[in-house]
């Protein structure tokens, strides 16, 4: 292609994503119809990622930026999304701390080194995203290749300050995080310095993925519904807020996620973000009213529904989307990841319904 035809189809394409559904559902404007994306739409209950994931472990894949840029593309090409999330995960930053991460089959992550004193806790290491994280910014170049052809955008991520924090200090997944709540509760100074290392690092990490060419920033506080809303005030909240302020210097919409957040709603908006997620555990329409008009959301559909026949899919689907009756500032998506076993088929038709559905 000539060189000036070359820049020029570069700007049609970068128009075509700042208008694309996703981005203006975010800056609450209009648009045709609500965008959809979901979480974890890239995994294992698709046939194209366990074939791949025969060949490499799922930490070869977030580390081979042209694996990660393939597996980030497959939801893709499979249904009628309107973004693309990049293909990564919430714990390598920790890695990048001195942890020793590992994905325990069936089991899930595991962390064997964890995080239990005021000791371990000055031994992290503070390292830039650049360099520990250098995988996943490459990755996003290259997924920001192949989208930009489809006028699609992209989606960074980290995981919240909390929720690193529940891993770090847990060792793994938890049914009740009592490990990193004790450590928060018998020894704050030492809490307060993990978590300005940890909001140090999520923050350079969102907007190092921003620069690297992510369109929007989603921070994901999966775990925070375990605090009651006066220690989240006092513990995590000042340091989500850190993390974002920091982010928000890419000057691109940052959507704040967590899951059972209903007792701490408007806390979750003060720390921040321009669209903040939900999940299924609170109706859309009344999370709106609580947070007002200042901001889009993003849920909340069961993610079990979609185990669902059609029709009991369908009929939740239309809940959720009756629920935000029109609203602009909608961006449909589950209430929490995907699950391995999703029926694809489901999925398929689920996407396209929420188009269908509220097309103007
Ligand atoms: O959305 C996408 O398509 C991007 C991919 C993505 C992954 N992890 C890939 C992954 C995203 C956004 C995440 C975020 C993540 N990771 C979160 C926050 C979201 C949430 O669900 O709350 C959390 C808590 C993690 C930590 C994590 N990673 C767990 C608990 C597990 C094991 C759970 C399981 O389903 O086995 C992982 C592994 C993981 N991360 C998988 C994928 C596709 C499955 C592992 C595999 O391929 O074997």
């Amino acid at each position: 292609m000539p060189v000036n035809d070359k820049a020029e189809a570069l700007t049609h394409n970068s128009l075509l994503v700042e208008n694309s559904r996703f981005l203006r559902a975010c800056r609450r404007q209009a648009i045709d119809c609500t965008p959809v994306w979901l979480m974890r739409q890239a995994g294992r209950y698709m046939k194209e990622y366990r074939q791949l994931r025969e060949c490499y472990t799922i930490l070869e894949i977030i580390k081979t930026p042209e694996l990660a840029s393939e597996v980030t593309m497959q939801p893709i090409n499979a249904f009628d999304l309107d973004a693309a999330i990049i293909f990564a995960d919430i714990l390598p930053p920790l890695e990048g701390m001195g942890l020793e991460l590992d994905f325990v089959k069936g089991e899930g992550p595991a962390i064997h080194n964890p995080v239990r004193s005021a000791a371990d806790i000055e031994r992290l290491h503070e390292t830039s995203p650049e360099e520990s994280l250098w995988f996943t910014l490459e990755a996003i170049k290259l997924a920001r290749a192949e989208l930009d052809t489809r006028g699609l955008p992209l989606i960074g991520f980290s995981g919240a300050p909390f929720t690193l924090a529940a891993y770090a200090v847990e060792g793994g997944g938890s049914r009740n995080h009592a490990v990193v709540k004790s450590l928060m509760m018998t020894d704050p100074a030492a809490w307060h310095r993990l978590m300005e290392k940890l909001s140090n690092l999520v923050g350079q990490y969102l907007l190092a993925q921003a620069k690297a060419g992510a369109h929007a920033l989603q921070i994901f506080d999966s775990w925070v519904g375990q605090l009651s809303p006066d220690d989240y005030r006092q513990f995590v909240m000042p340091y989500t807020r850190h993390a974002i302020d920091i982010a928000r210097g890419a000057g691109v919409p940052i959507i704040h996620f967590g899951t059972d957040t209903n007792g701490m709603l408007e806390l979750l908006r003060e720390a921040g973000g321009d669209v903040i997620g939900v999940d299924w555990r609170i109706d859309l329409r009344e999370a709106w009213t609580r947070l007002g008009d200042g901001v889009a959301i993003q849920g909340n559909l069961d993610p079990v529904a979609l185990f669902a026949p059609w029709d009991g899919l369908r009929t939740r689907a239309q809940y959720v989307l009756d629920q935000a009756d029109g609203r602009v500032g909608h961006i449909f998506n589950l209430g929490h990841g995907i699950l391995p076993e999703t029926p694809v088929e489901n999925v398929k038709r689920l996407v396209e319904f929420v188009h269908e559905y509220t097309a103007v």
